[in-house]
């Protein structure tokens, strides 16, 4: 009777079991397409661009890709189960496909768009981990959003070495980091695990490294080191090098984890000391402009000694409370929120975005170089998407975000494809002024579409203007909503509750059977 018992729970057991355990292989199966398809850079952004992804087993690295419809370019690396592969001598500012596969099995079709010298248009994010119904709304929100790729201030998982959390974690993001790179940093939470690495291919030596985009200088640090009894000594000499290796560009930004000013108990407790008393110095020494971190999981903005610090730690983290008698002197604007931050670059000007999940503004503002006149196309709405022939009514925003009042009109222009226009009089705008202009546009079809705004189109004003007066935008007019390649996950959760409930029929006959 025992050994029945016994008999019964093994089979239960293994026909629970092995649903789940199929479904973990055949995830990866040999004809199941490669999967977490990302991108970053190891180099140039102007002429490369490196495709990671994963396979189930190890096989060979193949990307194929091109300008046209025609994939006409193959590019093999080396075999792998955490696979990297780098483009190289490809053409700036320009939208390329691209699929991965072994030879046989391929991704479906993806696009990427290479850099370009003049302008950055970039998302900040951090703190991702634990909550993933949070983090998916602010990943959906980001990838509906027109811009050239994303930085990220660490803490991306719970646990760095639970490689389940990074399998997670890649299809969670996945609609981010298909077509834009993505470029992070270590947190706390990653603990410099080597599923990091396997993850990511980034430049340099990965743990901190720079790139430069437009006129931005990028620098990634470390800042979790004295969590494995190392110090930051080593990075602080490398970033003085760095800087001063790179100090024609007009902006400078770094990412780190751990925010050296934040209205927190940790800044109380004396925890930042360290980036205090060895970053900080190298920051104003060499100008940098803005200081990006998250470990405190809310927004807020600081501003010490010319360099703006931003705490962008909240996609997906347990929020923080504000407290506010923790309030420090740095800090401008705090709260406590589910948020992204796009920034766009240009040679003399910053402008800054904090927005929530659903595109409302936390915090807006800019930073000028020069001081003239400039008027500016602020960020269209953020989400760009149309559904197929949907009609929308477009509202574009002008305004005079320099530190010089603008006395006469200005003449401008917005194309779309198929040289529809709008010529627009923008009137005379003190500092601070906007103009709204709203337009109605319809997705012909589905597929991506250019839309230019042209401003001062009669040069009537100054030259900053000149330098930022033709901004281009995409909208995105869609057929369908991305299949998901983890539908195998979805599938498999099924099998394994169908299993249960056979069991539980198995168990409950022959419960009947003994009882008569
Ligand atoms: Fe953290």
């Amino acid at each position: 009777m025992k050994s029945k018992k016994i008999q019964l729970f093994v089979f239960s057991f293994i026909l629970i079991i092995s649903p789940l355990l199929g479904g973990l292989n055949n995830v990866y199966a040999k004809d199941i397409p490669p999967v977490y398809v990302h991108l970053s850079w190891q180099n140039d952004t102007l002429t490369t661009m490196t495709i990671s992804w994963k396979t189930s087993e190890e096989t060979s690295s193949i990307v194929q890709y091109g300008i046209q419809d025609v994939l006409e370019n193959e590019v093999t690396g080396e075999d792998a189960l955490w696979h990297a592969v780098e483009l190289t001598n490809l053409q700036s500012n320009t939208i390329y496909k691209y699929r991965v596969g072994d030879g046989e099995t391929w991704c479906r079709e993806l696009t990427f768009k290479t850099g370009n010298s003049e302008s950055a248009h970039f998302i900040a994010w951090g703190d991702s981990r634990t909550f993933r119904d949070e983090r998916v709304k602010i990943v959906e929100a980001v990838s509906k959003i027109n811009y050239d790729f994303s930085v990220f201030d660490g803490d991306m998982v719970e646990a760095g070495r639970e490689t389940v959390q990074w399998y997670r974690w890649l299809s969670d993001f996945g609609p981010a980091i298909q077509k834009n790179p993505f470029m992070p940093v270590l947190g706390n939470h990653e603990k410099n695990h080597s599923n990091y690495y396997k993850v990511f291919a980034l430049p340099g030596r990965e743990e901190f490294y720079s790139f430069n985009y437009g006129p931005v200088h990028f620098v990634a640090l470390h800042t979790c080191v004295e969590d494995y009894g190392g110090s930051l000594d080593e990075q602080a000499e490398w970033l003085r090098n760095d800087l001063e290796a790179h100090s024609e560009y007009p902006w400078k930004i770094v990412v780190q984890h751990r925010p050296p000013y934040s209205s927190s108990v940790r800044y109380y407790r004396n925890e930042t000391e360290d980036l205090l008393t060895t970053l900080v110095p190298i920051y104003e020494e060499y100008g940098v402009d803005m200081v990006i971190a998250g470990h405190d999981h809310w927004y807020e903005r600081l501003e010490k000694n010319n360099v703006s610090y931003v705490v962008a730690g909240a996609s997906g983290a347990p929020l923080y409370s504000l407290i506010p008698a923790y309030s420090i002197n740095e800090s401008i604007i705090a709260e406590s929120v589910y948020h992204a931050i796009y920034i766009e670059t240009y040679d003399n000007q910053l402008a800054f975005h904090a927005f929530r999940g659903d595109y409302t503004t936390i915090d807006k503002f800019y930073i000028n170089k020069v001081v003239k006149p400039d008027l500016r196309v602020e960020s269209l709405p953020l989400n760009y998407y149309f559904n197929k022939s949907e009609t929308k009514d477009i509202t574009i925003t002008i305004a005079n975000v320099g530190e010089v009042d603008i006395t006469e009109e200005t003449s401008a222009r917005i194309e779309t494809f198929n040289n529809t226009h709008w010529d627009i009089t923008v009137p005379a705008l003190d500092v601070g002024e906007a103009f709204n202009y709203t337009f109605e546009w319809t997705a012909p079809d589905y597929g991506t579409y250019a839309c230019s705004v042209i401003l001062d189109t009669e040069n009537q004003i100054d030259e900053v203007v000149e330098l930022n007066n033709n901004q281009t935008f995409f909208f995105y007019a869609i057929e369908e909503i991305d299949e998901s390649s983890f539908l195998f996950d979805g599938m498999m959760g099924l099998l394994g509750v169908f299993s249960i409930l056979l069991v539980l029929t198995l168990v409950n006959k022959r419960w009947e059977k003994k009882r008569t």
